[in-house]
């Protein structure tokens, strides 16, 4: 058996790839020989072979429109899209607390930047027949948390619903979607986040780790995922070593979901 990831030469866009799980995308998919178009509000601390950073706003339909041109420029088309900005502003508070503009937020970020996105760059990829698309999204969209992330949850599914829809339509003409549903992973916001509860109940950082993960219910494996772990199964879904995969969405999550 071949284990060859066939990816060297390849052009990807991978949004948000300047922190986190992004980062680690745009490292692993540049280290297996991808030219790379990434994206962000902020520069990133430093420039990386083979990535073009292209700033943007991905929740207005210019940054959108802005970030395709870009890519069309720096790489003349692309085979590979990664949807990985999305994530949460909304105040705590539960359903009550979450004003129009707060769920618009949530959408753009988490459905519409993906959406326009794809409308973008999906039709060149159906004419060269052939691309992959992969939407991150969350195990939240089946175990939201109501306290404060209703709205992230509910546009998550939307997204997941989306990317089924998208398969369906243009996998026959050779374009392969696929959703990756992390649980918690420990990026440097994590971080931040478990020193700040480790503070505050007094605790030292495994103290801080497990009461966010008693948070979500428990987590089997005992630890977050690691960026890199999610890089990892990104990489592999965009691979030929997966070409049959589409349609079908990877939970990594250490266990969190507690149904089958
Ligand atoms: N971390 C987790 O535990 C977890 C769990 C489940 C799902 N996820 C999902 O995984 C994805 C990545 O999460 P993460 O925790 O790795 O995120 P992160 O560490 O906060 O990084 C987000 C990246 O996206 C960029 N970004 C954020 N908002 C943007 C905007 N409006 N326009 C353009 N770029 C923007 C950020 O750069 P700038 O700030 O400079 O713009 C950064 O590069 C998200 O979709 C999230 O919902 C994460």
């Amino acid at each position: 058996m071949s284990f060859d990831l066939e990816l060297k030469g390849r052009r990807a866009l991978v949004t948000g790839g300047t922190k986190g799980i992004g980062a680690a995308v745009v490292h692993s998919l540049v280290g297996a020989g991808v030219e790379v178009v990434t994206t962000a509000r902020s520069a990133p601390v430093t420039a990386v072979d083979h990535v073009h950073y292209a700033p943007a706003d991905l929740t207005t339909a210019d940054g959108c429109a802005r970030v395709a041109e870009a890519v069309r420029q720096r790489l003349g088309g692309v085979d590979i899209i990664v949807h990985v900005v999305g994530g949460s502003s909304a105040p705590a508070g539960g359903y009550q607390a979450l004003s129009d503009a707060v769920w618009a937020d949530e959408i753009n970020a988490n459905l519409l930047a993906a959406v326009r996105l794809d409308r973008a760059l999906v039709p060149a990829m159906v004419a060269q027949g052939s691309g992959v698309v992969v939407h991150v999204s969350s195990i939240q969209h089946r175990l939201p948390l109501p306290e404060s992330t209703t709205a992230y949850a509910a546009a998550k599914a939307a997204l997941s619903t989306y990317s089924k829809s998208l398969s369906k339509e243009v996998t026959p003409r050779g374009v392969r979607v696929v959703r990756v549903a992390p649980g918690w992973v420990e990026t440097e916001a994590a971080v931040r986040l478990v020193e700040r509860v480790a503070v505050e109940a007094g605790t030292d950082y495994e103290g801080g780790r497990r009461i966010i993960m008693a948070g979500l219910g428990g987590v089997p494996l005992g630890r977050p995922s690691r960026p890199d772990e999610v890089a990892d199964l990104i990489t592999f879904l965009v691979s030929a070593r997966a070409s049959a995969i589409t349609g079908a969405e990877y939970v990594i999550d250490g266990g969190t979901v507690p149904t089958a």
